[in-house]
């Protein structure tokens, strides 16, 4: 199955700014999005957008808001049309003339499946947090307290375990990081220091 999207232009120019509303943005989500892990996933990821997007780029709350919908929509069809992911949420979001750089940056959050690279800071950071979140997240559910008192030591030494979370890809995540320009340290520390389950 070939998720390649084979296009490189997304959304409409003239559409910069637009974005669904919280309200538009929540209904899509539950329409599209029944299986509750997913949905966790989809919100953690939304979440640290945000929060980077604020703290580390200081963008202003539309701009926020911007970063956290291409996160907490990016895998909007990966439920109930796995095999159109994610051009199906792309053309949604075209048909709604949302934001060519949310469009964006959903369509190049796994480059290597959907051979759009990543360019912008925002298609940076959405790619560098899908995978390491959802790694972490797999990590949480083992340890008896959760996310509590979770260190950089103790990620690192389950990402060098092949055995653990075997499906999340680490040369994925090291892609992501180089690409980013952060170290593979900052970005953990920065998702174990936000994230909740
Ligand atoms: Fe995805
Ligand atoms: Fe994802």
């Amino acid at each position: 199955m070939s998720l390649q999207l084979n296009r490189t232009t997304f959304g409409d120019p003239a559409n910069k700014g637009n974005v669904l509303s919280k309200t538009e943005a929540e209904q899509l989500f539950h329409e599209w999005v029944l299986n509750p892990r997913l949905q966790l996933h989809m919100r953690q990821v939304g979440r640290l957008m945000r929060a980077w997007a604020a703290e580390q780029e200081g963008l202003g709350e539309s701009d926020q808001w911007r970063w956290e919908l291409a996160g907490l929509l990016h895998d909007a069809d990966w439920d109930q049309w796995p095999e159109q992911h994610c051009r199906k949420i792309i053309e949604e979001l075209e048909t709604r003339h949302v934001d060519p750089a949310i469009i964006r940056a959903i369509a190049s959050h796994g480059p290597l499946h959907f051979g759009v690279e990543p360019e912008t800071r925002m298609d940076k950071m959405l790619y560098a947090f899908d995978e390491l979140s959802g790694f972490i997240h797999a990590y949480s559910l083992m340890r008896p307290n959760g996310y509590e008192a979770m260190d950089l030591k103790g990620v690192k030494k389950r990402l060098k375990d092949k055995a653990f979370a075997a499906n999340v890809s680490r040369e994925d995540i090291a892609d992501a990081c180089s690409r980013a320009e952060l170290s593979l340290d900052e970005l953990i520390s920065f998702i174990i220091s936000r994230q909740e389950g």
